[in-house]
């Protein structure tokens, strides 16, 4: 399988009305707060699309659009009068998402340009952009589709501590070439662990910065530290044992998943002649949103 399928079949899985994710984030608000792109600035930008779009005419270039989960956000009631929303994504479950009326969703490849030769007043790409194969020539893609004035804002995965990075780029070696549902079992190992790490009591403290190591003096619970520094094994007692492995799967099985610093995504706006308005980062993923001035 071509990398770029093997992403869309991880994809069709994930978001598959059996695995009902979407069912679930929409169900249970609270949980979905452990969620990247519930902590980074993603609400108060789309609310400010979304007090222009009731004003006037504003397009906007979801890319990459997943189970539609920035779609019901802009859409949720009253919704904006003026919104010109187009979702674009490689998933075979395009199918699942209600359109409200507005959205026009595409099955397109976001490495290329939409066919339709349209300019966006507002590009979002929201943790996407490290899934596919040349992160850095996709955002110059993106770019080139805003219009005068326009906002592209995206997120990227965050580089994490070297034995981190070392150990996800080992596992992912072994898990990538796994086929779908093989991957997901073995994704429930990680939530296993992850699970029983959170249900021991104990804790350390690191009395001085580390930076080799890339850990900061302070105290730590156990699956925190062992999370952050050294392996993901994600679990949250709010998702069920079902959303905990999709998050796993989500982390180690498809076939590209670039990590950054801040600064590498700086020198993508910087090349690309655009002025950065807002940054943000978690321990997850770093958000960088940039206007246009041309
Ligand atoms: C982690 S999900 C994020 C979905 C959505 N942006 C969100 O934040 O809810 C990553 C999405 O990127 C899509 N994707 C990956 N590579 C793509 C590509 N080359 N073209 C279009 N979509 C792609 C996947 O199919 C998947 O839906």
């Amino acid at each position: 399988m071509r990398d770029n399928e093997q992403t869309a079949d991880h994809y069709t899985k994930q978001w598959s009305s059996d695995l009902g994710f979407k069912s679930f984030v929409q169900q249970n608000p609270e949980a979905a707060k452990a969620m990247p792109s519930r902590q980074l600035p993603w609400a108060g930008l789309f609310k400010r699309i979304r007090e222009q779009a009731s004003e006037r005419k504003t397009t906007v270039y979801d890319a990459a659009c997943g189970f539609g989960d920035i779609l019901n956000q802009l859409t949720a009631s009253p919704i904006p009068a003026h919104l010109d929303y187009v979702g674009a994504d490689i998933h075979g479950a395009l199918d699942t998402i209600e359109r409200h009326g507005i959205a026009t969703l595409l099955n397109h490849d976001i490495t290329g340009e939409l066919p339709t030769g349209q300019k966006f007043d507002f590009i979002i790409c929201r943790a996407a952009i490290h899934h596919t194969p040349d992160p850095r020539a996709t955002y110059q893609t993106l770019v080139r589709q805003l219009a005068p004035g326009g906002t592209i804002a995206i997120t990227a995965y965050a580089k994490k501590a070297p034995m981190r990075e070392a150990v996800d780029d080992a596992l992912r070696a072994t898990i990538i070439p796994m086929s779908n549902d093989e991957a997901f079992a073995t994704a429930s190992q990680l939530t296993a662990l992850g699970r029983d790490l959170q249900r021991s009591q104990g804790q350390i403290t690191i009395e001085n910065d580390l930076p080799f190591l890339g850990i900061k003096a302070g105290a730590y619970d156990i699956q925190t530290f062992i999370y952050n520094h050294f392996i993901k094994c994600w679990h949250n007692p709010a998702f069920s044992e079902q959303h905990c492995d999709l998050v796993n799967f989500d982390w180690y099985h498809p076939p590209f998943a670039f990590r950054y610093e801040r600064d590498e995504l700086r020198a993508w706006a910087a090349a690309c002649e655009l002025e950065i308005v807002r940054e943000a980062s978690t321990e997850a993923q770093h958000y960088m949103e940039c206007r246009s001035s041309r």
